[in-house]
């Protein structure tokens, strides 16, 4: 049981710039047995394929794309600002050293089995449609290292249908 309605995404008021950049989000992936979430900042949401998207980047050596790799969904969860805590550990602490969600005060709810947080305000159930290793093809000069260092570490990219939206 979980206390979130489905919605459409044309009925949501939101900017993106504010709810991903600002805001942040939990990108979460796995199974009821076995899942992770890490925070993100950097994103979008918009219209590809002739499908509503959202695109996040993940870097490889997070243990969260340990889990976007082998399942089939992620959910991207968005939050009110009392929970900026609960994310600022989620970016900072990794789920392979604690269990971090524990420490957050998140509840994992399952929709459509896919992992997500009963405290969030909205959540967006994506379907992975596209997934592609950055590699050096920047094409903004001072990416590599404005963002990067001395690594390689690049990000994945991952294009996700939005196929279920929900909220409170
Ligand atoms: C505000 C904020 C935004 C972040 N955005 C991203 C992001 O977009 N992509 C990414 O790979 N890591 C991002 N991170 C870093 C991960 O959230 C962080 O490395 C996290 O500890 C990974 O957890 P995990 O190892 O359990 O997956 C962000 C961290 C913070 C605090």
């Amino acid at each position: 049981m979980n206390s979130f309605k489905e919605t459409t995404l044309t009925e949501l008021n939101l900017n993106p710039f504010n709810k991903i950049g600002k805001e942040w989000m939990l990108i979460t992936a796995g199974s009821e047995e076995d899942f992770n979430t890490m925070t993100a900042s950097w994103g979008g949401l918009g219209v590809l394929w002739r499908k509503d998207v959202a695109y996040t980047v993940i870097r490889p050596c997070r243990y969260t794309y340990e889990f976007t790799e082998k399942n089939d969904y992620f959910s991207l969860c968005f939050f009110s600002e009392e929970y900026r805590n609960a994310l600022t550990l989620c970016g900072r602490t990794s789920g392979r050293d604690c269990d971090k969600i524990k420490e957050a005060g998140l509840t994992p709810v399952f929709i459509d089995g896919v992992p997500c947080f009963e405290e969030a305000s909205l959540v967006l159930i994506c379907k992975k449609l596209y997934s592609q290793p950055m590699d050096e093809k920047f094409v903004h000069d001072n990416a590599v290292s404005e963002c990067y260092g001395e690594g390689e570490d690049y990000h994945t990219l991952y294009v996700g249908e939005i196929v279920k939206a929900l909220t409170k």
